[in-house]
C-alpha cells in the first residue's frame, strides 16, 4: 500500500494576515499531486481566516496546540472542541519546543492527543531525541518512551487516526538537517517498533520527518522508504521555496 504524502507547513509563532493572502493566493492556482496532502498550521488567531484563504481542495488547516483539558478556567488555552467547533480537523501535539518550553511532558502530550481524537481532531504527533540523547545512544530509548506514553493512554489502534512526525530536536531550525540516510534509518525503528506490535497500523502509519526540510532536501527525504512526508518550519514561511516543495513532490 503506497501512503500518501504529507506536507506540513509548521509558522510556529509567526506570519500574519499579509502571509496567509500571499501564501494563499499562490497555493491555491498550484498543481498539486492528488497524493499530496498540505497542511498550513498558522497561529490561533488566524485559523479562521486561513480557513477562509486555503480554498485548494488538497489543503487542510491545522491548529499548533491544544489543552490537555476539555474546557474550564484555564486562561489563554483552546480546547479541542473550539477546533472541532471551528472545522479545523488537525492539530501539532508535542512538537519539541512545547516539551522544551512548556513543559509539555510525555504524559500531558498523551493527554493532548487523547482529547484531540475524542474530539474528531487528528493529531501530528511529534518525537524526537536531543543532540545529547543521540550522543549516548538513546535515539530509539526516548523515541519508544515518547510513543509508549500515547499508546499506554489511547491504545494502540487510535494509531490508525494519528499521523507521526519524527523530528531530530538537533535537526530543528538548526540547519543541521538529517540526511536521507540517518533519517531513514530512525523511521524504519519507529515502523519497527510498530510492525512489533500490530503489522497493519505499522503498514499505514504516516511518518513526517521535520527539522530543517528546504526546497533541496525535501525530495531526496521523501524518497526515502519510510519517510511519508515532511513538516517544515522557516521555510514554510517562503512563499516561493514551500510552493516549489508542494509542487514538485
Ligand atoms: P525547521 O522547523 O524546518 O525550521 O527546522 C521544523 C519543525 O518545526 O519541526
Amino acid at each position: 500500500m503506497k501512503r500518501k504524502t504529507i506536507v506540513v507547513a509548521n509558522w510556529k509563532m509567526n506570519g500574519d494576515s499579509v502571509l496567509i493572502n500571499t501564501m494563499a493566493e499562490r497555493l491555491n492556482s498550484l498543481d498539486i499531486s492528488p497524493n499530496v496532502t498540505v497542511f498550513i498550521t498558522p497561529s490561533s488567531p488566524y485559523l479562521m481566516m486561513a480557513n477562509n484563504a486555503f480554498t485548494h481542495k488538497n489543503i487542510n488547516i491545522c491548529a499548533q496546540n491544544i489543552s490537555q483539558f476539555d474546557s474550564g478556567a484555564y486562561t489563554g488555552e483552546i480546547s479541542a472542541n473550539m477546533l472541532k467547533d471551528l472545522t479545523i480537523n488537525y492539530v501539532i501535539i508535542g512538537h519539541s519546543e512545547r516539551r522544551m518550553y512548556y513543559q509539555d511532558t510525555n504524559v500531558i502530550i498523551a493527554e493532548k492527543v487523547k482529547r484531540a481524537l475524542s474530539n474528531g481532531i487528528t493529531p501530528i504527533l511529534c518525537i524526537g531525541e536531543t543532540e545529547q540523547q543521540r550522543e549516548d545512544g538513546l535515539t530509539e530509548q526516548v523515541l519508544v518512551s515518547q510513543l509508549q506514553a500515547v499508546i499506554d493512554e489511547v491504545g494502540l489502534d487510535k494509531f490508525n487516526n494519528i499521523i507521526l512526525s519524527y523530528e531530530p530536536v538537533w535537526a530543528i531550525g538548526s540547519g543541521k538537517t538529517a540526511s536521507p540516510e540517518i533519517a531513514q534509518e530512525t523511521h524504519a525503528c519507529i515502523r519497527n517498533f510498530f510492525s512489533k506490535l500490530n503489522k497493519n497500523i505499522s503498514a499505514e502509519l504516516s511518518i513526517l520527518y521535520g527539522g530543517s526540510v528546504n526546497a533541496e532536501n525535501s525530495k531526496k527525504l521523501i524518497a526515502q522508504a519510510d519517510i511519508d512526508g515532511v513538516l517544515i518550519g522557516g521555510v514554510s514561511l517562503k512563499v516561493d521555496d514551500f510552493s516549489t516543495i508542494c509542487s514538485t513532490l
